[in-house]
Parts: C-alpha cells; sequence; structure tokens
C-alpha cells in the first residue's frame, strides 16, 4: 500500500515514522511512498522532457554564482512549475500534505517546496554535498524520489548518505521510494549507474531569516 490513501490522507503511523526517523537519525526512507501508476507517468514524463531537449544541464551553487561543473555534478534537470501536468500536480499536492504533516510533528515551519526532475546519464554522478547554501538557509528538508522500474543492485546509481559519527549509508534508487534528510547537515552523494537513472529532488524551505 502506498503511504497515503486515493484522498491523499497519510496514515497515522506513516507520520509518526517519517518525522521520528528525520528527527533521530537525521533521514528517513519510505519504500512505496508514491503509487505505482503515478511512478510511472512522472518517469514517462521526465524521458519526454529529456526527449524534447527540455532538461538543462544541473548547475552547482546559487544564482549569479551558479556553475556547471560537470566533475561534481552531471545531471540533467527541469524544475517543475504547478499546472505543467496532471502528474506534477498530484504529485505536489502529495508533498503539500507532507509538508503540513512534517510541521505538525517537527513544528519546523516548512513554508514552501521547489523540486526537479533528474535525470543521470549512464556514468553520471553527483559528488559528495550539503544541499543548504552557505549564503541561504532556506533549504531544511531534502526529498528525493525515484522513478526507476525494476532496478538491480548491479546496476549501481545509489545515494549514499555519509551521517555524522555513523558508518555510510547506500540506497538504491528503487520506483516509487522516498527518502527525506535534513538539508543542513546531511553529507550525500549520487554514485554512478549503468542505465538512466531518473528522480524527483525537491527541498522544503523556511522564510528566510529564521534560525533553529
Ligand atoms: C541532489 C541529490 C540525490 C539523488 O539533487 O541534490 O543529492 O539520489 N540527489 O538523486
Ligand atoms: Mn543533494
Amino acid at each position: 500500500m502506498p503511504l497515503h490513501s486515493p484522498t491523499g490522507h497519510f496514515s497515522d503511523a506513516a507520520q509518526s515514522a517519517m518525522a521520528g526517523n528525520l528527527a533521530a537519525h537525521g533521514w528517513s526512507q519510505h519504500n512505496i511512498f508514491l503509487p505505482q501508476e503515478l511512478t510511472l507517468l512522472l518517469e514517462a514524463e521526465c524521458r519526454v522532457l529529456n526527449a524534447s531537449g527540455a532538461l538543462a544541464a544541473a548547475g552547482v551553487g546559487r544564482g549569479t554564482a551558479q556553475t556547471v561543473r560537470a566533475g561534481i555534478r552531471s545531471d540533467r534537470i527541469a524544475w517543475l512549475a504547478a499546472g505543467q501536468s496532471v502528474a506534477c500536480d498530484r504529485y505536489l499536492q502529495i508533498m503539500e500534505e507532507l509538508r503540513m504533516s512534517l510541521n505538525r510533528s517537527l513544528f519546523l515551519g516548512l513554508h514552501d517546496y521547489e523540486s526537479h526532475f533528474a535525470f543521470y546519464a549512464p556514468g553520471a554522478g553527483y559528488l559528495k554535498h550539503l544541499d543548504r547554501f552557505r549564503d541561504d538557509d532556506c533549504r531544511t528538508v531534502s526529498v528525493v524520489i525515484y522513478l526507476n522500474q525494476d532496478w538491480r543492485p548491479a546496476d549501481g546509481g545509489a545515494l549514499r548518505l555519509h551521517p555524522e559519527g555513523k558508518n555510510t549509508e547506500d540506497i538504491a534508487p528503487l520506483a516509487s521510494r522516498m527518502v527525506l534528510f535534513l538539508s543542513a547537515d546531511m553529507l550525500h552523494e549520487v554514485l554512478p549507474a549503468t542505465r538512466d537513472r531518473i528522480s524527483l529532488a525537491g527541498w522544503f524551505r523556511r522564510r528566510a531569516g529564521i534560525t533553529m
């Protein structure tokens, strides 16, 4: 069963597992987060964007300081906008419910969500990094949702988390799996894969100037 019902309600158990793991460990993993049919629609949409040349080389850094540095990061991305498709709107609605749920349980003051498709061609990766920018502390909770059907261990492409003072965790990018982690603290990297690796990455943000 996906974590939310067709009406979009997360079960109490799912909500407390997400919030509890995020607070206790700095990250949280949910294996069947999106319904299978929505996962397939989102994967297809990303492949169409890729085929039509709508994905752009991802940058490193923020605003005018942003540069494309393929040695650090070699995925291609497209930011989501409300209204671009029925599938994206369903996804954004689910994330809005997750935002409210995290605020209820963790008092994080998350006030919006930004998200992009990410397409890693074979061999592409993203070296160890933090998602929070040096000059902007709004990104608070990072989200990655994977859209890869029939992923096998030999395909590679794990998300490798580096929790401070603990062993690394390798998480395979299996379809409909979601990983949450604290943007300011969790070092992480994307290992290269031998096949296309498709995901939705996103960030719940606080208002500027609020410190925790
Ligand atoms: C990112 C990122 C992880 C992943 O986009 O910042 O770290 O598993 N993505 O795709
Ligand atoms: Mn990242």
